[in-house]
């Protein structure tokens, strides 16, 4: 693997270390026919053992796989350098993608059309209508899903929550009441590192518990608040200034995977985080139930705010048809969906998958989402630029940023935060 920088260590250095590395030229473009190189933002240990399993599928199929790794989670860091590299004529067969940045690729013609596959395959027949919808472009396959995440989690350290007493917190008030029972026994409640979009998934379960299903359809994925949506929202920052007392001091120098290294190690009681911790605990031989608990984030039971990572194949690398296709297939397979995702802690993207081989969180998660997908509670993360456009996304991100930082109060951000939906939806 060709990485870019550890996107566990602190994030001053990154954009040293970015530059510097853009400045090498890299040998990562396809060169031979079966060789298949793919761009990703897996670089934790829990995101590399998923990499190690679709590596593993890929050289099974006599095809020969190599890899870039560049961290940023599907931000515009990530893409940034991306861009970068296909300039650079390093360009992958393909990368990894998240939710409407697809639909951004395929708009400029930069994708290869998976219909073929897709059809033989049956993909809409075994794949959640709201994923299909980030997948598809103007009625065209521009990528293969090959996982839901689910972001409305409570990550919690099990021997803790024995320490202080503490149980599953149906309801906000019960949520207090735990985090309240930690800074008692002197242990940092909630764990948090300090990137937006890692405030924004904190938020987005926190606006989804205050307003409900059909307000975080109806502002989020419909872009069109109504009458009293504002006060809701007001609400929401209220209850995010409330968190940010559990919040240790320390957050300001973290990521994401270093809140769950605070949460493993029992210096933090939980972290409110996408599906990929669990991902994290099992490179680290934790259990589920004995060790660790996965609980869904009180007041947002029966919704799945999803992140689905799929890969979309570039139509400037030089990777034959044959090739394309047999990595199409390989990364909608049933077995490499669940070999993978047993890994990184997600779940097959198709609703056609076993529960069994699963640990006990997969197995709620797979229950969880089928039952969204039916009740129409299968609902695209804002954080993880599911639920909409890119510029949106990174506005959201600034407005609950800068409320975090103490920069604006919550009448402010509620105000900020209708503004940017409402001319969106005009846009
Ligand atoms: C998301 C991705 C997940 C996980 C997470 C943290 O964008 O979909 O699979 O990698 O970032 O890095």
């Amino acid at each position: 693997m060709l990485s870019i920088a550890n996107a566990t260590g602190p994030k001053p250095y990154l954009a040293g270390l970015l530059s510097g590395f853009l400045s090498c030229s890299l040998p990562v473009a396809a060169h031979t026919d079966g060789d298949i190189h793919l761009a990703h933002w897996w670089v934790s240990p829990g995101e590399q053992a998923g990499i190690a399993v679709i590596r593993e599928y890929i050289e099974r199929a006599d095809l020969h796989f190599s890899d870039t790794a560049i961290p940023g989670s599907g931000t515009a860091r990530y893409y940034q350098t991306l861009n970068q590299l296909l300039a650079s004529g390093s360009t992958p067969t393909a990368s990894q993608v998240i939710g409407y940045d697809i639909h951004l690729w395929a708009r400029q013609g930069r994708l290869v059309s998976l219909d073929d596959v897709a059809r033989k395959e049956e993909w809409n027949e075994v794949i959640p209508y709201a994923i299909q919808q980030l997948s598809m472009y103007d009625g065209h396959w521009y990528a293969a899903p090959f996982n839901v995440h689910s972001t409305n989690w409570l990550w919690v350290n099990q021997h803790q929550l024995e320490a202080i007493g503490g149980q599953e917190p149906d309801t906000w008030d019960d949520f207090i009441v735990l985090l309240e029972k930690a800074r008692q026994a002197g242990i940092i409640g909630l764990a948090i590192g300090n990137e937006p979009w890692e405030q924004t998934l904190l938020f987005e379960s926190v606006a989804a518990g205050v307003g409900g299903v059909p307000f975080y359809r109806r502002n989020f994925l419909e872009l069109a608040p109504q009458s009293g949506d504002r006060e809701t929202f007001e609400q929401a920052f209220g209850r995010m200034r409330k968190l940010q007392e559990f919040v240790g001091d320390e957050y300001t120098r973290m990521v994401w995977s270093d809140a769950t290294q605070q949460v493993h190690n029992g210096e933090a009681l939980l972290q409110v985080q996408g599906s990929w911790v669990d991902g994290e605990f099992t490179a680290e031989n934790q259990q589920p139930g004995t060790d660790y608990q996965c609980f869904r984030f009180p007041d947002t039971q029966g919704m799945v705010l999803f992140n689905a990572d799929q890969y979309m194949l570039l139509n400037e690398s030089d990777a034959s048809a044959d090739t394309r296709r047999k990595l199409a297939s390989l990364l909608m397979d049933s077995d490499l969906q669940r070999d993978v995702n047993l890994a990184s802690g997600a779940i097959p993207a198709r609703v056609d998958a076993t529960r069994s081989a699963f640990g006990d969180c997969g197995q709620k998660a797979i229950s969880d989402m089928r039952n969204a997908n039916m009740r129409r509670t299968l609902m695209g993360s804002v954080a993880m630029g599911n639920a909409h456009p890119a510029p949106i996304k990174e506005a959201v991100y600034r407005i609950v940023a800068r409320h975090f930082q103490g920069d604006i109060n919550d009448r402010q951000a509620s105000e900020q935060l209708v503004q940017v939906l409402t001319d969106s939806k005009s846009d």
